[in-house]
């Protein structure tokens, strides 16, 4: 049996690191070694048990009243404030999508042939995208600035009767901006159309970080919040709550059927069974860090984003983009210098890598009304990263110097290949064959750890998304083909 597990041994060694925080994507490190070990026993306790039905294993149900009752609390909920835990922050986005629909579709009997809208920033997680295509709605991005930034306004003038659900994200994922939330959820409430925060990516910093205006149950309107705790509840992964504000709205989340000729099922989730071992690691770190430990690690996080903040200002070329609050930031090449000055944010992240360090492409996005969300390297930012923030910081200015005045990867030539052979815009779409061709002539048969992102992103960018999208999926499934 030793050999098994020293071949998996073998295998984890191709991984990019999960701890010491030199990948600012994916992965959360507390930097706390006792907070693995203690979720890690939690875990292995929980184990054999399994998630579907409390009532046999009543253990479940009391580590997440307790888990429930840490999120209210952090996120001013009241008594009225019910929720659930879920598998991570894609399934509390989808719940929070259906649950909005069904209250929509019973409040609008009149619609009942009638698609419902989502409206959100175009910044918002693509899990609201997966929700609308699952859930039979239609996804209206709103417009955003090219720094990701959305006007209130905006967004109000979206809201109609046809309106399921409106979201906002405390902060947004890509740019780590803080949306306009009192007077959307203001709007929202005034016409009766359910307001989410997805607080996914920051539900468990933003409680603690300073001078933030009111985005959580404080705010009137917010009906439901997402918050996940296996990025900054430094849980492993699996694990992440939905709170609904009231016991109506948290239970047209459930499904439930006695039509079946098996035992009664009664599911909050979208799984059946499920394991209850990352609660039990949440449960644990919950109990473990308490508010003030969550403060003091929001605390690191806090002084890392100010010292890279501060440190890209000093870098010419570069910039950090928007106003970010939390622990995300993006950066861009700063347009206010000549080109041969500015550090492309990919080429950046290349560079990055011979240095030992992993930042975050995000391409570009041209929105309906033709302004274009800058393409940026996303960095998330951990506490464990304040043990070497200054290595960090030397890493980003050398890479800097580095690929300064090279500008953004041009795909031209192999945009020209694929129009000729039928893939541009409004053309063909490839199957899974033609896109693992066009996937190879692109020199993207094989995307490991450490490859040059540069150009994929600007193709990424460049090519028609249903294009695009064919080719991203053809990469995923082949890399798991036996
Ligand atoms: C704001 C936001 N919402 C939702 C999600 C989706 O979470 P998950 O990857 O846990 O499904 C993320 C993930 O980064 C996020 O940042």
């Amino acid at each position: 049996m030793s050999d098994i597990l020293e071949r998996l041994r073998r295998m984890r060694e191709g991984d990019a690191p999960t701890h010491g925080g030199r990948v600012l994507s994916y992965v959360y490190d507390s930097g706390l070694d006792e907070i693995d070990d203690l979720a890690d026993a939690a875990a292995r306790l929980a184990r054999p048990l399994n998630g579907l039905d409390p009532t046999v294993f009543p253990s479940i149900a009391a580590m997440e009243r307790d888990v429930i009752g840490f999120t209210r609390r952090m996120l001013h909920g009241g008594r009225s404030v019910v929720g659930t835990v879920t598998s991570g922050g894609t399934e509390s986005c989808l719940l929070a999508v259906k649950t909005a629909r069904d209250l929509w579709r019973s409040s609008h009997p009149e619609h009942a042939s009638r698609r419902p809208r989502l409206v959100a920033p175009a910044t918002a997680h693509a899990a609201f995208i997966k929700a609308a295509q699952l859930f039979d709605l239609d996804f209206d991005p709103v417009p955003c600035s090219p720094d990701g930034v959305v006007s209130a306004s905006d967004v109000i003038e979206r809201l109609g009767e046809d309106v399921a659900l409106v979201v906002v994200s405390a902060p947004s994922y890509p740019t780590g901006a803080l949306d306009p939330i009192a007077e959307v959820a203001a709007a929202a409430s005034a016409r009766g159309i359910s307001c989410h925060v997805d607080s996914c990516f920051g539900g468990f910093v933003l409680p603690w970080w300073p001078d933030l205006p009111s985005w959580d149950f404080r705010v009137r309107g917010v009906t439901s919040i997402s918050a996940d705790l296996h990025k900054f509840g430094y849980a492993p992964k699996g694990v992440s709550v939905l709170l609904q504000r009231g016991r109506r709205r948290h239970r047209a989340q459930f499904f439930a059927t006695t039509g079946w000729a098996g035992y009664p099922v009664v599911n909050p989730t979208l799984l059946g069974s499920r394991s209850a071992s990352p609660l039990a690691a949440a449960w644990a770190i919950t109990q473990h860090l308490g508010s003030d430990g969550y403060a003091r690690l929001t605390g690191s996080i806090h002084r890392v984003a100010s010292a890279v903040a501060a440190a890209v200002e000093g870098i010419p070329g570069l910039r950090v983009i928007g106003d970010p609050t939390g622990p995300a930031i993006a950066l861009g090449a700063d347009p206010s210098v000549p080109e041969e000055k500015r550090v492309d944010p990919h080429r950046l992240a290349d560079a990055l890598v011979a240095h030992g360090w992993k930042i975050q492409p995000q391409p570009g996005l041209v929105q309906s009304d033709g302004v274009r969300i800058s393409h940026s390297a996303h960095l998330t930012l951990t506490p464990v990263l304040e043990q070497r923030v200054g290595e960090f910081i030397g890493a980003l200015a050398a890479s800097a110097d580095e690929v300064r005045g090279q500008g953004q990867a041009d795909p031209r030539m192999l945009l020209a290949a694929l129009r000729a052979l039928g893939y541009g815009e409004g053309g063909r779409v490839p199957g899974p064959a033609a896109a693992w061709r066009l996937l190879r002539l692109a020199g993207a048969g094989s995307v490991s750890a450490d490859q040059p992102m540069s150009m994929l992103m600007a193709l990424i960018e460049q090519l028609p998304r249903p294009v695009a999208e064919a080719l991203l999926t053809e990469l995923l499934a082949r890399m798991s083909e036996p």
